[in-house]
């Protein structure tokens, strides 16, 4: 196999780690991460060989729907030269027929890396615990890592030095919102978070670069990036009908963009709903990045597949 000269080996600090936070990583790994998915975004479009994961085996369970997640992570494996195999969670029933433990450590004995769309973050906790393979975020109630490293390379792309940006989250206090506040307070970039009194993200300790509060036309004063994401969470419809009353006023609109610079994009993890978390002339307009984000999983995430069970070392 003839790897491309730029992708050589340097350190080892990634192999056989989880991927379960942002937070769990430093600035400088992040911006490994980050600096090898553009390297293989461009060896992609290029069509040089990037065959990091040759004989490796990802396996992947959904404990909820999922598209971009599952699509990605299956092309990327591919793209990649290994192959990963999607486990019927219905089949398995983890903590149902079987112990999370259990089938972390059977899992451990047949691949070389597992990742998983949870329910609940614990489970992701507990199966990392016993497994003895790298165990992957693919979204849980509280954090999607995956999604983060997705958009700050888009906005990285769009925008260029990070540390110039102002990015302004309008919506739900949610997962993607809290791995947007991990990678942003990590990398040193500026975030206003406008969300609904009682729906604003949980802060682990006083944030640095992040701003919290309730007025999304104040938070959207002078932003290069405008945020949104579904106002319901998978997992959350019976709270749906509240939820919609206590939104009124968070679809991201053009008055939103009027308080923004002139050339702020508008970014959104998807599926999205026209017309509900944003308006949909926003939405299709050339503002919107959204399809860009969702290309960007497949790069990012080659890079987490690569650092973490490829061995590929940074
Ligand atoms: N953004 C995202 O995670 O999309 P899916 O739910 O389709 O995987
Ligand atoms: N917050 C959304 C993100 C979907 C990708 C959810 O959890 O359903």
């Amino acid at each position: 196999m003839s790897m491309p000269e730029k992708l050589s080996l340097e350190s080892a600090s990634f192999v056989g780690r989880d991927f379960l936070e942002i937070s769990h990583f430093t600035p400088s790994e992040i911006e490994t991460i980050l600096s090898l998915a553009h390297e293989l975004k461009g060896c992609l479009k290029a069509g040089e060989s990037h065959k990091l994961l040759e004989g490796k085996t990802l396996a992947m369970i959904f404990e909820k729907p999922s598209s971009r997640t599952r699509i990605s992570f299956e092309v990327g494996t591919f793209q990649l030269g290994g192959s990963a195999i999607n486990v019927n969670a219905a089949e398995i029933k983890m903590g149902e027929r079987e112990s999370i433990a259990d089938v972390a450590r059977t899992l451990s004995r047949y691949v070389d890396g597992v990742m998983i769309r949870a329910l609940y973050h614990w489970t992701l906790e507990e199966f990392a615990l016993a497994a003895t393979v790298p165990l992957i975020n693919g979204l849980s109630d509280h954090h999607h890592p995956c999604q983060a490293l997705a958009d700050i390379f888009t906005v990285q792309e769009r925008k260029g030095d990070l540390k110039k940006v102002k990015i302004c989250y309008v919506g739900d206090g949610n997962n993607v919102c809290n791995s947007l506040i991990q990678i942003c307070e990590l990398l040193g970039i500026r975030l206003s978070v406008a969300t609904p009194p009682g729906h604003q993200p949980l802060l682990r300790k006083e944030p640095k670069y992040t701003e919290l509060l309730n007025d999304p036309i104040e938070g959207c004063r002078d932003a290069d990036v405008i945020y949104t994401d579904v106002w319901i969470s998978m997992g959350q419809e019976e709270a749906g009908s509240r939820k919609m009353v206590d939104f009124e006023g968070y679809m991201v609109d053009k008055k939103m963009f009027t308080a923004a610079k002139s050339d702020a994009i508008f970014m959104h993890c998807l599926p999205a709903h026209r017309g509900v978390e944003v308006e949909q002339a926003i939405f299709d307009s050339s503002r919107s990045v959204v399809f860009d984000q969702a290309e960007n999983r497949l790069h990012t995430q080659k890079a987490v597949l690569a650092l973490l069970l490829g061995g590929l070392r940074r």
